[in-house]
């Protein structure tokens, strides 16, 4: 069997200021997908990062009186910390101030410089430093005299110097060609839509190289340019992979990326500058784009001036690492923009987590815990009820897979929990408690058919969920290495005899006025 490879990214973040709940989010997300892949047979790869050059990291470097590169080593580590508080399972973390990253910038400049698509010239127009993005006129607001961007709110100023320039203007048909043979290269939909638009009205070149400030790679040919921190960061996606060593397994095996997971707000960057980059470098392009929506904060942007900030390190403190993965990926809808609050974050884990999968789980394993010793019951026959209930999962598993290829976490989520409901509902109709005066070998049965369910439950749920479903996992006295999607239709992996662990109370009920 040829193996499967699956290689996913995240943004690699500003190392500026603390880490947020929309980091916390496009990271979540692809960590989501990740170990989905990885319990589904895949050899996947997950990356992230810190983005450390440019003007913004250097200015803010300087406001706190510190080397940029001091300052990045320090913060770099608050969000490698984050990775591991979100219980991340990335198998690189890449800072765009290492050499294997200069290494792989040099040589995609170079590529650039010889395909004829750089040439030297002179930019005069809009920059935001905050966004390190370049604004026409028409994407600018005057508000009280102060300029901005239209889509960002961010403030602009005026640059005039000496720059090269990509031709990006040479690109938009090629771009819209490989868009139309790739059409779910940016989704969802509602973007690629955007974005075609966007590139359909023509594009203009790009400035790729300030002279202004120092921070940054240089230009190898001519060192007093700095090249454009965009085309530094999207590079670290092959840097990562040891690129220019094209021949180097990892390479091999994971470029192109399957999926690139980033927020709407840097959709131009991965959809339409990183596409004509690479092309122009004679490099493949990304299989995909998924731009994600934007975190609200009851219904507003979050910002520190609306003091409506929910701070993930302080939720998680609080309410546990699981709670508010599960909370991200079930109520915001993946593509749009989402409002979140800490009293919705509570009804959801009630509802989902405590009331319905903790229950489930909660009361079988008391049950068992009393009336069978605490071991797993040994089952009879299946009848055609315990049949339909297994059965209800295992036909969909494609079904699943499906969602997740096309990014349908709500989806995904929805029908898991719902096997959950059902779950619970075969409990409450077939009544162990009444078949433990009447008939015990049914009463095994039935106890056995729901440990299976919690199983394939906890296997799909994985991903979402990671440590309390390992937790589970231990309980049941299975392996890690079951933890996969196959495992499902496997109706006998719970070994009968086995004693279930004593545990803590997996998802606790949070009083409202907590
Ligand atoms: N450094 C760039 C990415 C370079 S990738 C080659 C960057 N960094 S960031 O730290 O500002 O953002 C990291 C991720 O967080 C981005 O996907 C961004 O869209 C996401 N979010 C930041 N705030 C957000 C919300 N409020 N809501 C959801 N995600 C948003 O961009």
């Amino acid at each position: 069997m040829p193996e499967k490879n699956f290689y996913i990214t995240t943004p690699i973040y500003y190392p500026s200021g603390k880490p947020h709940m929309g980091h916390a989010y496009s990271s979540i997300i692809a960590d989501v997908f990740a170990r989905f892949k990885k319990i589904d047979g895949y050899k996947a790869y997950f990356l992230t990062g810190t983005d450390e050059h440019g003007l913004k990291i250097q200015r803010e470097a300087k406001k706190n009186n510190k080397d940029p590169k001091k300052f990045c080593d320090e913060l770099s580590i608050t969000f490698k910390n984050l990775t591991k508080t979100l219980n991340l399972s990335n198998n690189d973390f890449i800072r765009t101030t290492e050499k294997r990253h200069y290494d792989s910038v040099k040589e995609i400049w170079e590529r650039l410089e010889k395909s004829g698509d750089i040439y030297l010239g002179k930019y005069s127009g809009w920059y935001s430093v905050s966004d390190e993005a370049y604004y026409d006129e028409e994407e600018i607001i005057d508000e009280n005299g102060s300029k901005k961007s239209k889509t960002s709110g961010s403030k602009v100023e005026w640059v005039e110097e000496e720059s090269y320039f990509f031709k990006l203007s040479a690109w938009s048909n090629k771009l819209l060609k490989f868009y139309q043979e790739n059409p779910k290269f940016i989704l969802p939909v509602s973007r690629r839509n955007e974005v075609v638009n966007f590139v359909k009205k023509g594009l203009k070149d790009l400035s790729v190289s300030r002279t202004s400030f120092s921070w940054g790679i240089p230009v190898p040919s001519n060192k007093k340019h700095i090249i454009y921190v965009w085309l530094d960061a999207l590079t670290n996606y092959i840097s990562a992979l040891k690129f220019p060593d094209t021949e180097n397994k990892l390479y091999r095996d994971f470029w192109p990326a399957d999926l690139h997971i980033i927020g709407k707000d840097i959709l131009r960057f991965h959809a339409i500058y990183w596409p004509a980059f690479l092309l122009a470098a004679k490099i493949k392009p990304p299989k995909r784009v998924y731009g994600h929506g934007w975190i609200l904060s009851d219904e507003k942007k979050m910002s520190k001036s609306l003091g409506n900030i929910l701070d993930p390190l302080e939720i998680i403190k609080d309410y546990g690492v699981d709670q508010l993965r599960y909370y991200l990926i079930k109520e915001v809808s993946l593509g749009n923009d989402g409002s979140i609050s800490l009293e919705n974050l509570k009804n959801c884990i009630n509802n989902d987590l405590a009331n319905n999968f903790g229950n489930l789980c909660q009361r079988v394993f008391s049950f068992i815990d009393k009336n069978c010793d605490s071991k797993i019951p040994s089952p009879d026959k299946f009848n055609t009820r315990d049949k339909e209930l297994s059965d209800e999962i295992i036909k969909k598993i494609s079904d699943l897979k499906y969602m997740i290829d096309n990014q349908e976490l709500n989806s995904y989520i929805k029908e898991v929990i719902n096997f959950s409901f059902n779950s619970n509902k075969y409990f409450n109709d077939l009544e162990p408690w009444k078949l433990k005066k009447t008939n015990k070998v049914r009463m095994n049965t039935v106890l056995y058919c729901i440990l299976n369910q919690i199983k394939s439950i906890s296997i799909l749920l994985y991903p979402i969920i990671p440590s309390s479903i390992e937790k589970i996992f231990d309980k049941l006295n299975l392996k890690k290495e079951e933890l996969n999607i196959e495992q499902i239709k496997n109706l006998n992996l719970i070994v009968p005899g086995k004693i279930i662990k004593k545990s803590n109370i997996l998802f606790k009920k949070i009083d409202n006025d907590n």
